[in-house]
């Protein structure tokens, strides 16, 4: 009997994490193996992802910074193809806060993992990064050619440092390859309303802030920022479903593996071409919950872009990948979730 295919997924108990293992675990032929130090997520993401597929994986709790240990960890598995990496720290005003913690996370986690690829002989890499990279850009919606902006936060910045990493790595190595997948905003969560976002502190992201303060938790919602140069005075965002980017993950992890990627590294837009402001979000929210929503216009955000959204011609065409769902969707599908928390708090 061949030995099992081994897919690696860091950062397995977080939000988009979680919700590409449910995906992948679907495809016939691989075991799912996830790392994660539950620095911003717990164990119990594991058993909702038992609850929505019936199935369990395998998971280690452990920091990736820490090289020894991960090195220990990968070697019980002899048949690694791919490694999905999605670690790492993700708030935009923390790092504007502690740039040092996420140069420090971001970058040494990435490196290792890429030093074990090197060492394990992995071939396979997909790299999260995000459209962030970007910056404030001249001209909407950006392709993947469109160049590198002024990163606008220390976050955006790990990601451009970050891709760059890959890059070199993957030129420098002969059988191996790479995807950088460039995130707009994705939010919503599991069809079934049992798996979603789920910040361990105060959310800094617009979503899980929206129905936290729907659900009670939160008096009221800042919007920051009500004078930029947009259609309502509001940032505008490419907001794509969680289960839609889960999709294109495990949907990239085949493209490698199958031969099909035209260059060593591809990168692809994940959004659905949709720009949307923060106050339309707002109303599609209240529109699907029945809900009023208390808010106010508040200062602007240190770190934010004013307006961005993709083009995802690339990743449709040559992924075979097609966003699903529309804002309302997405919306409806978070407030399941939030829902499920308020009647369940002590499983999540
Ligand atoms: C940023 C990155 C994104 C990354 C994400 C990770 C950019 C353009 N995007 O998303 O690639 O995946 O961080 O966390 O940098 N807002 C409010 N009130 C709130 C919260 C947010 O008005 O309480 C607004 C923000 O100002 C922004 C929009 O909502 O205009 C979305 O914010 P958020 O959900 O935090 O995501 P980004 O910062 O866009």
């Amino acid at each position: 009997m061949p030995a099992t295919n081994t897919i690696i997924i860091t950062g397995g108990a977080g939000y988009i994490g979680s919700h590409t293992i449910i995906e992948f675990l679907s495809v016939e032929g691989y075991e799912i193996v996830s790392i994660d130090n539950f620095s911003n997520s717990t164990e119990n993401t594991y058993k909702r992802i038992q609850e929505i597929t019936g199935k369990q994986i395998k998971q280690h709790q452990l920091d990736i910074c820490n090289l020894d240990l991960l090195r220990q960890t990968l070697k019980q598995y002899p048949n690694i193809s791919g490694v999905i990496h999605f670690a790492a720290y993700k708030s935009v005003p923390e790092s504007v806060a502690q740039p040092l913690l996420y140069y420090h996370n971001n970058i040494t986690s990435l490196t290792n993992m890429l030093q074990l690829c090197q060492e394990l002989k992995i071939p396979n890499f997909i790299f999260s990064s995000s459209c962030s990279v970007y910056g404030n850009v001249d001209h909407l919606p950006v392709t993947e050619s469109t160049p590198f902006g002024h990163a606008e936060s220390p976050y955006a910045h790990t990601k451009q440092i970050g891709e760059d990493i890959v890059r070199n790595f993957t030129k420098s190595q002969d059988g191996f390859q790479s995807v950088l997948l460039r995130y707009f905003n994705p939010v919503g969560g599991h069809e079934t309303g049992l798996n979603g976002e789920l910040p361990r502190n105060r959310p800094n992201n617009l979503v899980p802030f929206i129905t936290q303060t729907a659900a009670g938790i939160f008096p009221k919602l800042t919007v920051f920022g009500g004078d930029y140069d947009t259609r309502d005075g509001s940032c505008i965002r490419d907001y794509i479903h969680v289960s839609d980017i889960a999709e294109a993950h495990v949907k990239a992890m085949m493209y490698l593996i199958h031969g099909k990627n035209k260059s060593k590294t591809t990168v692809f837009n994940l959004g659905t071409g949709n720009g949307v402001t923060v106050l339309e979000a707002i109303h599609s929210f209240e529109k699907v919950s029945g809900l009023k929503l208390n808010y106010e216009i508040g200062p602007r955000r240190e770190g934010d872009v004013i307006a961005i959204y993709a083009n995802n011609n690339l990743a449709t065409a040559e992924l075979n990948w097609k966003p699903k769902h529309n804002l309302d969707s997405m919306m409806l599908s978070a407030w399941k979730w939030q829902q499920h928390l308020a009647k369940e708090p002590l499983q999540c």
